[in-house]
């Protein structure tokens, strides 16, 4: 099969943020390539929040590097509409640059002109609500300022995707409970279309639009769900509560036929 990886032009026929069309991907393995991935179809519309999920190790990284451009399909064709930007579970700023400056660079390899770019740090600074953090070093922040500066950089990218792999999964219940509040709002106010990844059942359906289930060994689409409980959602509300049991039930027995823990 035909592999190809594009990187489709932004403007106004584009009609969706990212596009996978069979995708599969093997790994070379001991006895021969390994599939990880299998026949992933797959679309996120402009401005459409999609989470991941799946059991440790099912593929969720390896497609999100794959959207991201960081690796190639083995078959099948991706596009996405620009060039998407990333944000991990490391926060991955660099340690000897102010937070100001960590979400400067981003401006500079964005082509922004070096007067517009302080301006432009502390209103995205503004925007995760870090106001008062320009001038400190990553050092100096808790594990959750470092998150929000992270999510600044990446939205300094002006990015129309936004892959988001687990950003709040080294974090304390509190502060990812409040983190969730600031990217529902983020996304809301910025109309930017995220496919975030997790294995954790909750936060995919406290925060998405859609629930794509993925299976283990290799990676398939399950089943999907869409989330019609209105934001800004709680993660304790009953309705969350409910689907995300039904929804485990599902992910329960998927691990069960893969024989995983
Ligand atoms: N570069 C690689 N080379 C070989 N195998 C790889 C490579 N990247 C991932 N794999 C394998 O692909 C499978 C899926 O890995 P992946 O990291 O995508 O899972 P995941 O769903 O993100 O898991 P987790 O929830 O633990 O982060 C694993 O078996 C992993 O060992
Ligand atoms: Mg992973």
């Amino acid at each position: 099969m035909a592999t190809s990886t594009t990187l489709a032009k932004a403007d106004e026929s584009v009609a969706h943020a990212a596009r996978l069309d069979h995708v599969s991907k093997s790994f070379p393995g001991p006895s021969g390539p390994q599939l990880v991935l299998d026949d992933i179809s797959l679309d996120v519309a402009p401005g459409e929040f999609v989470t991941l999920l799946g059991a440790s190790g099912c593929g969720k990284s390896t497609l999100l590097n794959l959207v991201a451009g960081l690796d190639r399909p083995t078959a099948g064709s991706l596009t996405t509409d620009g060039r998407p930007a990333l944000m991990f579970q490391e926060h991955a700023l660099f340690p000897w640059l102010t937070a100001g400056k960590n979400i400067e660079l981003a401006l500079k390899l964005r082509g922004v002109a070096k007067a517009e770019r302080p301006g432009k740090a502390r209103e995205l600074l503004e925007l995760v609500r870090l106001k008062g953090a320009y001038g400190k070093r990553v050092h100096e922040l808790s594990g959750g300022m470092r998150q929000r500066v992270a999510l600044a950089r990446a939205l300094a990218q002006e990015s129309k995707l936004l892959l988001m792999d687990e950003p709040f999964a080294a974090l304390d219940a509190i502060t990812r409970d409040v983190l969730h509040d600031e990217l529902t709002r983020i996304w809301a106010e910025t109309g930017v279309s995220v496919l975030f990844v997790t294995h954790n059942v909750r936060e995919a359906v406290r925060l998405a639009q859609r629930v794509v289930l993925l299976s283990s060994r290799p990676g398939r689409i399950a089943r999907e769900w869409t989330v019609d409980i209105p934001q800004p959602r709680r993660i304790e509300d009953a309705p969350v509560a409910e689907l995300s049991l039904g929804i485990t039930e599902v992910l329960r027995e998927e691990i069960r036929r893969h024989g995983q823990h």
